[in-house]
């Protein structure tokens, strides 16, 4: 896409204001409308007068507030990690851990279907770029079976955003030689998968040892920011080794009071969270009984990839009618002709689920 999309404005949590209707949404990330939670919105407010609005610093030179310390311990503490960095930007973790370890691994092996900060991450290892099927753990091990005494990191997302699908980490871990480390782009995943929403390693009840794990504080978390969860080692490798995080003001400081009271939040009331993960598993079945075939991925994302022009057309009026904004949009990775991608949240309401839910069987039946 060579524009940007027309501009909407999200209101009362579930519900976006475009070209001055009120719509349903069922799209964007913020899982459990954090976003919005009155708490995290009073939290900005009052970090904002406690302690201003930037440090204007980077962390190596003066710009070490306590703050960001506390946000960390708290973020590593969710997480059960040895170490948690706070990045300024969500989209910036894989490639301040690619600065950190340049130079540490002769290959990166990389799912097709990566997100674009592992791609752009992946020009800073100093080594080649093999990329391996989607979510093909056999596909992997004939990458592997090729390189021979080679100290791979396997670069994936955790869950891909595209369908809600979890990267088989096992399996993964099962082929991974020796020296070899995964960096897991868990933007999707964390505080959403696993009982403690510790993400894709807690999913697929795996170790973290030989993980790397980059998350974001705008999805699930609601706020802003990304970090990065590993050893001491690669903590120290990222304080030493990259420009990008040396070099970079870290985030403002109202953000992160608000992202330090919703990790809180997250981990002190699991509920939405199992509200949510319950709510998918039923829509889908739903949709299934309707006729809608659906995988059975963990995320709550529904996917629905048109055949023809006429098709998305007749999908976007139908929403339209039913007073559901088309979640239709063209993203690096997904198809180029576009396609829907439905989110559920934990707030949404049952009259808004019972609507998208008439739509699809209509859509099936049509
Ligand atoms: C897999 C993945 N990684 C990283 C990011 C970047 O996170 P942020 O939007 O918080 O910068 C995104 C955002 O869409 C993502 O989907």
């Amino acid at each position: 896409m060579s524009t940007l999309p027309p501009t909407l404005q999200q209101i009362d949590r579930t519900y976006v204001l475009a070209a001055g209707r009120r719509l349903s949404y069922f799209a964007g990330c913020d899982y459990f409308r954090q976003s919005s939670h009155p708490r995290i919105v009073h939290a900005v407010h009052t970090g904002l007068d406690k302690f201003g609005l930037s440090v204007s610093a980077s962390r190596l030179t003066t710009g070490n507030h306590p703050l960001y310390t506390e946000l960390e311990n708290s973020v590593a503490k969710f997480f059960t990690a040895p170490t948690a960095t706070l990045c300024s930007i969500g989209y910036t973790p894989n490639i301040i851990v690619a600065q950190a370890l340049a130079g540490s691994f002769t290959h990166a092996l990389m799912d097709e279907r990566s997100h674009g900060s592992l791609i752009d991450a992946a020009q800073f290892l100093d080594c080649p770029i093999v990329k391996f099927r989607h979510r093909d753990p056999a596909n992997l091990a004939e990458k592997l079976r090729r390189l021979p005494g080679c100290h791979p990191l396997i670069m994936t997302d955790g869950m891909f955003s595209h369908d809600g699908s979890a990267a088989p980490l096992r399996e993964y871990l099962e082929l991974l030689p020796a020296e070899g480390m995964i960096l897991l782009d868990d933007a999707h995943a964390a505080g959403l998968l696993g009982a403690h929403g510790r993400g894709t390693l807690e999913h697929a009840n795996v170790p973290r040892a030989r993980i790397i794990q980059s998350i974001t504080l705008s999805k699930a978390f609601g706020v802003y920011g990304g970090m990065i969860l590993g050893d001491r080692k690669v903590r120290a490798a990222i304080l030493a080794r990259s420009r990008m995080f040396i070099g970079n003001t870290p985030l403002p400081l109202p953000l992160a009071q608000a992202a330090l009271t919703s990790v809180r939040q997250l981990a002190a009331h699991p509920a939405p969270r199992q509200r949510l993960m319950k709510l998918a598993g039923q829509v889908k079945e739903r949709l299934r009984q309707v006729g809608f075939p659906l995988p059975n991925h963990p995320g709550p994302i529904i996917p629905v990839i048109p055949k023809s022009s006429r098709e998305t057309n007749r999908w976007k009026r139908a929403l339209l009618a039913a007073d559901i904004l088309p979640p239709f949009i063209h993203y690096l990775g997904g198809p180029a002709e576009g396609y829907f991608r439905f989110v559920l949240s934990s707030e949404h309401t049952a009259e808004q689920i019972d609507n998208l839910v008439a739509v699809f069987a209509a859509q099936t039946r049509g």
